[in-house]
């Protein structure tokens, strides 16, 4: 067979090599294709391809019999597809051949989400003397880092209580070494002092630019040096120091710029047998009304990731929960953090208090530290540069990250950990903060577990004492449900309906029981985590709130209303998750509950549901590989295995895509002055909430949490509301004039310590014609027209708005966003709405 010797060089490379080198992409010339072959047939995959008019480019990212094609931009391998298909019917080669071929996924690059970077006033660097807590550590430690007094997430001096606690597991000897973690992000900065040492660079790629080293490249690409700085920053007198200091980290740049699926499923299995752990901060738009979720080919990658990474023990995927709490955001409308394959990191201030910008969920594991409203506290870390630093880097971007230094640390007490162990160590060793908040509710085991702080802070001392001693979890187990459909409840894959059951304020329910003989018959132990799908049509999906309740009372919030979220199309089969039921016992009914307003004109059906339970089985020899399906996603009822055979995974250009390059959460606040700062949610809705806790089923206290946080914000600022586009507008298209003219800088030592719009000077002034521009035209050849910042170069006559010497962090206006995804923009939306949203 002609693929033999291929097949085997490439076994070879990536058994030497590690991670193997994916091949340019030219997606201007050519169309590619992720074709999943099945090589039992006898056909090999270079034949099937050229039986389409395709060329075998290389595998697929780890994904076994997956393999990248290309053709020319003209030709249009889908139909060669159907054409193969129809004469298959007649002559017995073509059949063969199309029968080999699984599926086939057209791949479209799309711009993934940073997390927003958080406005953060630009801090003075004042000398802070008497720390002495730090003093104290920096001299046992021999840190003589000039910036690690001011990393108040490892020795905070002004609240000891509020910190990483990491310093107890540097005493014990663990600092990270032989564990590396991945940065998925923009760029690493591997030049930079303070990281070149721990710098792996075999782990790292550049998916962007398509070369080996994830060189920072835009002028905006210093998020994923300042997370990497967190996790490992060289304790070598540059800077500060990372949380696992010793440990050593790659870099994936995926951010800057436009990829397709199959680079993000290549990316997130990339170099996985060496990279424990992946750090990422990005995401869906965090803007209170995008719901959207990886596509099948990207879940795939995740699944291996668990099953075969890290020698099997499982690549363990960190995100960061989302910015988007003051858009009444929340992680469960994101399909990557509220996967059970990835440890949701939320954030917390240095009070420990919750940021007004941190999402919630029942899917949030735990919280870390990052930024909060205090200016002159956010977390202080490498930038980019050969030898810059900041005082401003925040947001859950950057919780996330300190997560991952912890989860370094542990891995470095016990390699042994699988990607379960992990997140078992962190609910269990999760710390209670603001035990006042009345966000906490018991589970059934009695912890506390709370939506904003999921089980509480992560703290270093705690979780890796406790992984010292751990034993390690039993396999994967899982029970799935089979779908319950209400009232003959339809939904089609395009999303038309029949039957289901009207949905109105008091709440629809329905109930599902799980016996002791379903945990039994799958060999199924103790609970982990619980998924909902949900088939439900509204024709306003953020006015639709879904929570579940189990045997034991317990209820989890996963859908709490949303008021920027008008799309019309409901759940096809949106998954839920909650880890709130972590550890109890399942058997018994469940009942979901879904209400809306009740208003006559927004109206909806609940079409049906399922459940599927996520633990650890009883006998471990027992265990089976889970099997990643689709069906839910293909209408309801779901379709059955046997059919399922015959359809196509949807794609991501069936699903909705995400936007186009644009920010994630740009939120102007001027802290200082307390002057009145923009919030896109309706002050009506948000301060008046006209949900009502039905009787005798749980309280909505998750909304509760959300109304108090957007309240927060609203008392600032609602008077500039109504301004509010104008001034995003105007502060969008200013900002860049900004970055052009402040020229100053404040030296400490070596180190020159810039806050944000000047690390941004120095790269941009001169080079940004190279730099920016060559990023911008890139995206105009793949269509996704208007980068960023020409909105900024088109709008920004208002200048003199923005002489107020604060950094206003963004990366870019989302002034046009959602152009091609087919999503109302904001100023399509109905006319009577009088905040900010609508002026735009
Ligand atoms: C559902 O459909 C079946 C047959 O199509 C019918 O007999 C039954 O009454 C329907 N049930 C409801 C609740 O409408
Ligand atoms: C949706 O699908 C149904 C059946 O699958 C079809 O009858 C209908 O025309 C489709 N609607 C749209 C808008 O595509
Ligand atoms: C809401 O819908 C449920 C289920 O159809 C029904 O039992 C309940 O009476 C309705 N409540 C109101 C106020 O209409
Ligand atoms: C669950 O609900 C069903 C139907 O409402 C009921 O017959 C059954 O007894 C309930 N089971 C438990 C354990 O409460």
């Amino acid at each position: 067979m002609r693929t033999l010797p291929l097949l085997a060089g490439f076994a070879f490379i990536s058994v030497t090599a590690g991670s193997r080198r994916p091949a340019k992409r030219h997606y201007s010339t050519h169309n590619y294709y992720v074709l999943e072959h099945d090589p039992s047939h006898g056909v090999s995959v270079e034949d099937a391809a050229n039986a389409l008019g395709a060329e075998v480019i290389e595998p697929a990212g780890e994904l076994k019999n997956h393999w990248l094609l290309r053709s020319q931009i003209s030709d249009n391998v889908l139909d060669a597809l159907h054409d193969l298909k129809v004469t298959g019917r007649r002559k017995r080669d073509a059949r063969i051949l199309a029968t080999s071929i699984k599926s086939l996924d057209a791949q479209t690059p799309r711009q993934r989400h940073k997390r927003g970077v958080l406005p953060v006033k630009r801090a003075t660097i004042a000398a802070h003397d008497g720390q002495s807590l730090a003093r104290n550590v920096a001299e046992r430690f021999g840190i003589n880092d000039p910036l690690f007094p001011e990393q108040w997430h490892l020795v905070n001096d002004d609240h000891p209580e509020h910190m990483m606690n990491v310093t107890p597991v540097w005493e014990m000897g663990f600092t990270g070494e032989g564990v590396i973690s991945a940065l998925v992000d923009d760029g690493l900065e591997y030049e930079s002092e303070d990281l070149a040492e721990n710098f792996d660079a075999a782990g790292s790629h550049d998916f962007n630019d398509h070369v080996d080293l994830p060189k920072p490249r835009l002028w905006d690409d210093h998020h994923g040096t300042r997370c990497a700085g967190q996790i490992a920053a060289v304790k070598n007198g540059a800077c500060g120091i990372g949380v696992a200091y010793k440990s050593k980290v790659a870099g994936i740049r995926i951010l800057s710029g436009a990829i397709s699926d199959v680079d993000e499923a290549t990316a997130m299995n990339f170099g996985y047998q060496k990279t424990s752990i992946y750090s990422c901060s990005w995401g869906p738009p965090d803007d209170g009304r995008s719901m959207d979720a990886p596509s099948h080919l990207i879940q795939k990658a995740i699944v291996n990731g668990i099953q075969n990474g890290r020698g099997g023990k499982g690549s363990i995927f960190v995100f960061a929960s989302g910015n988007g709490a003051f858009y009444g955001d929340q992680c469960n409308f994101d399909g990557y953090t509220n996967s059970i394959y990835s440890v949701t990191v939320g954030a917390i201030d240095h009070k420990g208090v919750q940021p007004y910008y941190s999402e919630g969920c029942a899917a949030n594991m735990v919280v870390a530290y990052s930024s909060g409203e205090d200016k002159n506290k956010a977390i202080v870390t490498t930038d980019m540069g050969k030898n810059a630093c900041t005082h401003v880097h925040g947001g859950t971007s950057a919780a996330a990250p300190n997560a991952v230094g912890v989860f370094a640390l542990a891995l470095s007490a016990r390699p042994e950990l699988s990607w379960r162990d992990i997140q078992h160590l962190a609910v269990k060793t999760a710390q209670l903060v603001n035990a006042g908040d009345k966000d906490w509710q018991l589970t059934a085991g009695g912890q506390p577990f709370s939506y904003k702080y999921g089980f509480g802070k992560l703290d270093a001392y705690e979780f890796v004492k406790a992984a010292q001693k751990w034993t390690l979890v039993k396999p994967q187990a899982w029970v799935e449900m089979s779908a319950v459909q209400l009232n003959n409840g339809t939904m089609t894959v395009n999303g038309t309906t029949s039957g289901g059951i009207q949905i109105n304020k008091s709440g629809v329910r329905s109930s599902m029981e799980i016996m002791e003989g379903d945990l039994k018959g799958h060999n199924f132990e103790t609970l982990e985590h619980v998924t909902v799908t949900v088939w439900i049509s509204h024709s306003v999906r953020g006015d639709v709130e879904v929570e579940i309740v189990s045997p034991n009372g317990i209820p989890s919030v996963l859908a709490s209303k949303r008021p920027s979220d008008r799309d019309p199309n409901g759940f096809q089969g949106w998954r839920f998750m909650s880890v709130k039921h972590w550890g109890e016992n399942p058997v018994g009914n469940w009942t979901i509950q879904v209400s809306d307003q009740g208003k006559e004109d927004r109206v909806g059906h609940f079409i049906g549901w399922k459940m599927s339970l996520w633990g650890s089985a009883i006998d471990a020899s027992k265990a089976t590989t889970y099997q990643l399906s689709f069906a839910d996603r293909m209408g309801f009822p779901p379709p059955h295995p046997s059919e399922l055979a015959t359809l196509s995974p949807p794609t991501a250009t069936q699903t909705k895509s995400y936007a186009k390059p644009t920010v994630v959460s740009t939120h102007i606040v001027d802290l200082e002055a307390e002057t009145p700062t923009i919030s896109l949610t309706t002050p009506t809705a948000t301060i008046s909430p006209s949900v009502e806790p039905s009787a005798g089923f749980g309280t909505w206290t998750f909304n509760d949490g959300f109304a108090d946080a957007i309240l927060h914000m609203l008392r600032q600022t609602w008077v500039l509301a109504i301004l509010g586009g104008f001034v995003i507008f105007a502060i969008a298209g200013g900002a860049t004039l900004i970055y052009r003219r402040r020229v100053s800088r404040e030296s400490r030592g070596e180190y020159t310590a810039v806050a944000d719009e000047e690390a941004v000077l120095m790269r941009s002034t001169g080079a940004e014609g190279s730099t920016t521009n060559l990023g911008r035209q890139d995206r105009h050849e793949r269509g996704d027209d208007e980068g960023d910042d020409d909105a900024g170069d088109e709008h920004a006559p208002q200048g003199s708005l923005l002489n107020n010497g604060y950094a206003v962090e963004f990366h870019s206006g989302f002034l046009e966003d959602d152009e091609n995804t087919g999503t109302p923009r904001y100023h399509d939306e109905p006319p009577h709405r009088t905040d900010g949203a609508d002026s735009v």
